[in-house]
């Protein structure tokens, strides 16, 4: 086991120490874009704009014969656009494919003072974490990197969803993790060949009575994973997300899907076509009307302690700290956000 002592050190002379604190950043969509397509990348500056993080495809959906320009792609951008707040984020190739190691030495090596996390797919346990971290500590010193790069996990295999607890609090430099539906499923041999959302036959028959038609309710397929990686997650004190909603042309299911995300702890999705990002958006900043119960709560119990009653509904400590999780969150996209600042009147 690692000492207490030893687990900020950095993990090679020269590196910059690792983080004790996230960050605070909004992350509420993470926006994949396909790096080896000019047409893309010339959108960038304009969607850097848009977006809380713009991210940098390389693994999955990137032809084979496109790896490498994927990857001068995503380096280019990364010298030539200013993201501003906005973060910048890449998904490497998985740690056993051809192309990884070079994904990662050649973009930390240029463009690494602007990379702010790496998305390391297909993880199955906190070995593959400490791998990755170790050779970013090497590359930060080569490199005189200032700030730790951060890693963010996807759960997609079986074997890291046995093992998400220990992936969560591996390092340090763990951002957070996103649920992978797709790759998940295929791992986990279930039936679906959708990429997230439910399915019309996981469902729950409503009882018998008489001939009369019984009801038939959709579940959420993903209910337990996300329920364990938020836990996961918010014990290690990193965030969890909510990863790809597939199906384009389902804008409410999408959304749907966001917010049962959102509602069970997740700060964000992510973004694979334009029209998600508003949806995004909208799931993933708090309710203008919860924020105002919320303030309710606060004014009506400052010092956090006690019972009151609002609106008929009984308040206490638990709920004042439910509702500083929507104010602080509030607050955070306010700055961002001045039309939404008006609508929380913050
Ligand atoms: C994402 O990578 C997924 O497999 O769903
Ligand atoms: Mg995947």
């Amino acid at each position: 086991m690692k000492l207490p002592r030893q687990f900020f050190q950095p993990l090679a002379i020269g590196a910059p120490a690792p983080m004790r604190e996230l960050p605070v950043r909004l992350e509420r969509m993470i926006h994949f874009v396909p790096p080896h397509m000019e047409k893309m990348r010339a959108k960038v500056p304009e969607l850097a704009r848009q977006v809380d993080v713009v991210l940098g495809n390389l693994e999955d959906a990137i032809p084979v014969e496109a790896k490498e320009a994927a990857r001068q792609g995503f380096i280019e951008m990364g010298k030539s656009v200013d993201f501003g707040p906005t973060g910048l984020w890449t998904r490497i190739n998985a740690l056993n494919s051809p192309w990884a190691l070079d994904d990662i030495t050649e973009i930390v090596g240029t463009i690494g003072n602007k990379l702010d996390v790496i998305m390391l797919p297909k993880v199955d346990g906190p070995w593959d974490i400490h791998y990755l971290d170790q050779l970013l500590a090497q590359l930060e010193a080569r490199h005189k990197i200032a700030k730790p790069i951060l890693i963010h996990a996807i759960l997609e295999t079986a074997q890291g969803v046995n093992n998400v607890e220990a992936i969560a609090s591996a390092s340090p430099r763990m951002h957070g993790m996103s649920l992978g539906p797709a790759d998940l499923a295929a791992s986990r041999a279930m039936k679906t060949t959708r990429v997230g959302g439910g399915h019309p036959e996981y469902k729950v028959l409503a009882d018998a009575a008489g001939d009369a038609p019984r009801a038939a309710y959709q579940q959420d397929l993903w209910h337990y994973t996300v329920g364990r990686m938020v836990d996961a997650c918010a014990a290690a004190g990193i965030k969890p997300f909510y990863g790809p909603f597939g199906d384009f042309s389902d804008l409410a299911a999408c959304e749907t899907q966001f917010r049962n995300a959102f509602l069970m702890g997740c700060l964000g999705a992510w973004s694979l076509h334009p029209t998600q990002i508003g949806i995004a958006k909208t799931v993933f900043s708090p309710d203008p009307g919860e924020v105002a119960f919320a303030k309710k709560i606060v004014a009506a119990m400052p010092d956090g302690a006690g019972a009151v009653m609002i609106d008929g509904k009984m308040q206490d400590d638990a709920t004042w700290k439910q509702a500083k999780v929507l104010i602080d969150l509030a607050k955070l996209v306010a700055a961002k956000d001045p039309e939404m600042a008006v609508k929380y009147g913050l």
